[in-house]
């Protein structure tokens, strides 16, 4: 059976343009990942160029003792033994890149696009697809890779919450372990959404967004190249705004017509309900937050600490320093 949309696209849908519900779905869904695999492969290898680059870039870094990391923590300052570690950085930047660039894609889908965006919808979907898995990919390797750091090689540190015990710290890399956990089911229910219903699914995956945003958090919370004041610092929270505008876009003029609020206030009182708070709230907070993101980046008042407190003096440990 087949049954019509009657309100704009669903995810997945844009090259269905139909919610089929049929005895061979889970053979279609096995066919959409495989295809979603393909493309995910070519970016990861992409994704191994970028993150080699990273690496090199990071461990000449502590070898010049120019490093942030080994200003934080000077006990690291052994380029060769800590390898993981600064592999695991690298890991930890495309990651963050790719979820960039799949919470883009994600947004722009489904919200209404503009017309003079010329790529079509079913392909930035296929796109945020493949982007989101390869960021998937990618979260787990900067986890995994970490694990392996003589400094504390602990694979349960590395993906269960509030189990990491180096320095920098706990609560900043639970944040980290939370997003990926979150990514799991938020992203690839996908795969099973004829399974477990659009509806469910949809709402589900509304909430992928707090996997971006803890990854953000756990990155200018513990992140030690990016942990004092300055610009690269600065490009992080600046890169947000994008996504915070895209996000408000996105409510104010979701692609499926369900979705839409009135603007008039007469209309709005008639279709008063919870639902409706939720989604005024919803619009609300996503204001505020790309307005607060503006003034952080026009102010500079980016939450860096200051390089003055430090001391480039190889210590026995860092520890002094964890906040
Ligand atoms: C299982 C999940 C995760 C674990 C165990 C983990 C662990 C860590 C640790 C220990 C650091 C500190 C490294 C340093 O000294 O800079 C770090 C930094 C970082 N993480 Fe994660 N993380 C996780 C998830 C994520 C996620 C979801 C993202 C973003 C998508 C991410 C992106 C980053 C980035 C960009 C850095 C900064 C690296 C640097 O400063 O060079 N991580 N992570």
């Amino acid at each position: 059976m087949t049954t019509a949309r009657a309100d704009g696209p669903e995810p997945g849908e844009n090259e269905e343009l139909l919610v089929e519900r049929t005895d061979d779905a889970p053979r279609r869904s096995r066919g959409e990942l495989r295809t979603d695999l393909v493309a995910t492969s070519v970016e990861l290898v992409i994704a191994t160029v970028l993150t080699s680059a990273v690496f090199l870039l990071l461990y000449q870094r502590i070898e010049a003792d120019t490093s942030d990391t080994t200003l934080v923590m000077p006990f690291m300052n052994d380029a060769a033994m800590h390898w993981p570690y600064w592999l695991s950085q690298a890991f930890g930047w495309t990651a963050l890149l790719w979820s960039w660039v799949t919470v883009m894609l994600g947004l722009a889908v489904s919200g209404r696009s503009p017309d003079w965006l010329t790529i079509s919808p079913a392909r930035m979907e296929r796109l945020h697809r493949s982007t989101s898995l390869t960021t998937i990919v990618l979260i787990f390797a900067h986890a995994l890779v970490l694990s392996w750091d003589p400094a504390d090689p602990n694979l349960a540190g590395s993906f269960i919450p509030w189990m990491y015990s180096h320095p920098p710290g706990r609560f900043g890399v639970a944040l980290g372990v939370i997003a990926f956990w979150l990514a799991i089911p938020l992203g690839l229910s996908f795969y099973l959404r004829r399974r477990i219903g659009p509806r469910t699914w949809r709402i589900a995956h509304r909430f992928v967004i707090v996997v971006y945003i803890l990854g953000v958090w756990h990155t200018l919370l513990w992140g030690t190249n990016v942990w004092f004041d300055g610009w690269v610092r600065w490009l992080l929270w600046a890169l947000q705004i994008p996504v915070a505008v895209l996000l408000v876009a996105r409510l104010l003029a979701p692609a499926r017509r369900g979705e839409r609020l009135p603007l008039r206030l007469s209309e709005l009182r008639q279709r008063w309900s919870g639902g409706t708070l939720a989604r005024l709230g919803g619009r609300l907070v996503a204001v505020l937050a790309a307005v607060a993101l503006v003034v952080v980046v026009v102010t500079g008042s980016i939450g860096g600490r200051d390089r003055e407190d430090y001391d480039r003096t190889p210590a026995e440990t860092g520890h002094e320093h964890e906040h």
